[in-house]
């Protein structure tokens, strides 16, 4: 496994694979990998004859009350499971490789970027496009992987590549859960013990929802009333408990057509997303 940590080794490295006929799959990560990231370079493998995964800590897309500074790094384990995993490089730039000092160009998606998690964290979504544009023209990938837990996110990178026509196949991936329903993310190494057990409550809320869906509940103050009730029980703070259209996040009031159920909720410190795709 090749660790590579320039513009033009990745690069090179890439076009090599395809001068030779290999597909290249993307795996774009912040690292601290758990088995959600794990099943995207499954999805990757399945898909292409070689993987790349990135590892970085991509600083444009934390606001400045934010963990930056904190966020969870471990390298070495890291590179140890994308051995194990069979990824063929990982790309792991410094932050100097991936911004100038005087870096002054950004990607803007506009019309998605502004509800859920772009009305919490102004600036975020701005961070994400800029980097995943600037990977993608890095690693020139034929598919990347992304997973749905992070579903505005997906939305976004998908519109991304529609409207600036990048080569580049999205392949969004689904949210992989801990054995007692918790949503894995990296950031869940921030929770203590009692945190971690009143969190469950977000993917209990979830539960709840869906199974009102399934017994023919279809008003959205219903579905996100049961889920806020179980967060607000355990004492977690609601960020946003929403239902909106899964083809443009615009906010609904009824379940018709396909929506997303989706929840950001803080115990202690730490900032917790999850969703479930309900009709
Ligand atoms: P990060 O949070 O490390 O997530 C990397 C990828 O793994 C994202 O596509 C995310 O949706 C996916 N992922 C994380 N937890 C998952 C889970 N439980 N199930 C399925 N997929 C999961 O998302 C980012 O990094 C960054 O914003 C990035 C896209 C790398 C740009 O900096």
């Amino acid at each position: 496994m090749m660790i590579l940590r320039t513009t033009p080794e990745m690069r090179g490295q890439s076009r090599t694979w395809h001068r030779a006929g290999e597909s290249v799959g993307f795996v774009p990560t912040m690292g601290f990998l758990h088995e959600g990231h794990l099943s995207l370079v499954r999805i990757a493998k399945e898909r292409c004859d070689r993987v790349v995964l990135s590892i970085f800590v991509n600083p444009t897309q934390f606001g400045p009350n934010e963990d930056l500074a904190a966020y969870p790094r471990d390298f070495a384990r890291d590179e140890a499971l994308c051995r194990t995993a069979g990824v063929d490089a990982v790309f792991y730039p410094e932050v100097a490789t991936m911004y100038a000092p005087d870096h002054s160009t950004w990607v803007v998606e506009e019309a998605l970027t502004g509800v859920l998690c772009g009305a919490s964290r102004p600036g975020h979504f701005r961070g994400v496009t800029t980097v995943v544009s600037k990977l993608f023209h890095i690693v020139e990938p034929d598919v990347a992987v992304f997973g749905r837990k992070d579903a505005q996110q997906a939305l976004v990178i998908e519109r991304m590549v529609r409207d600036l026509d990048f080569a580049v196949e999205i392949v969004v991936a689904p949210l992989v859960r801990e054995a007692d329903g918790l949503a894995m993310s990296s950031r869940n190494k921030y929770l203590s013990a009692d945190e971690r057990q009143r969190a469950l409550s977000i993917s209990r809320g979830l539960r709840q929802a869906v199974a009102l869906y399934e017994r023919g509940e279809r008003v959205g103050a219903a579905l996100c009333g049961a889920v806020a009730g179980e967060i607000a029980a355990a004492a977690g703070r609601i960020d946003y408990v929403e239902l909106v259209a899964r083809a443009d996040l615009r906010p609904v009031a009824q379940v018709e057509g396909p929506v997303l159920l989706a929840v950001a909720a803080r115990f202690g410190a730490t900032r917790l997303i999850d969703n479930v795709f309900l009709g």
